[in-house]
């Protein structure tokens, strides 16, 4: 007679949204005028949009030439870059007709409003060729809540 075996209950799961350390970063009335907002996560520049209703989160420095991306412009739920005017689909991070694409992070919205993000890039930041060798620094642009 064999004994039972165990399931792991994650197990063929990919992480899931409690295995992240969710770090609170704004309230949705936050994002409610300008639909833009740029937090900071472990010292790293993120900007969140509210597009439709739903927040998204990506790395505020661009990859092109390191302009901050929330300070751009939300128009048809992309995200048009203040320097360059490249168009960012802030779901995916993806630019359009560009190789460069921003990292995206895992966003949670709780009942009471706040937001929370994932720390842990969700999809990786790839730097275009034609731009900058862009770093996310430390001395970036400051905070606005
Ligand atoms: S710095 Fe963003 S498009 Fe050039």
């Amino acid at each position: 007679m064999s004994e039972p075996t165990a399931t792991a209950p994650d197990a063929g799961r990919t992480r899931s949204a409690d295995a992240a350390s969710w770090v609170h970063v704004a309230e949705m009335k936050d994002l409610a005028r300008r639909k833009r907002a740029q937090v900071s996560v472990g010292g790293c520049p993120i900007a969140l949009f509210l597009v439709e209703g739903e927040v998204f989160a990506m790395d505020d420095v661009c990859t092109h030439q390191e302009r901050s991306l929330s300070k751009g412009t939300l128009l048809n739920g992309q995200v048009i870059c203040p320097g360059h005017q490249w168009k960012f689909d802030p779901r995916t991070g993806e630019a359009e007709d560009q190789d460069g694409r921003q990292a995206t992070y895992a966003v949670q919205v709780t009942e009471g409003g706040s937001i929370l993000v994932d720390p842990t890039p969700a999809t990786p930041r790839h730097n275009s060729a034609s731009g900058a060798a862009a770093t996310v620094t430390a001395d970036a642009a400051p905070v606005a809540r």
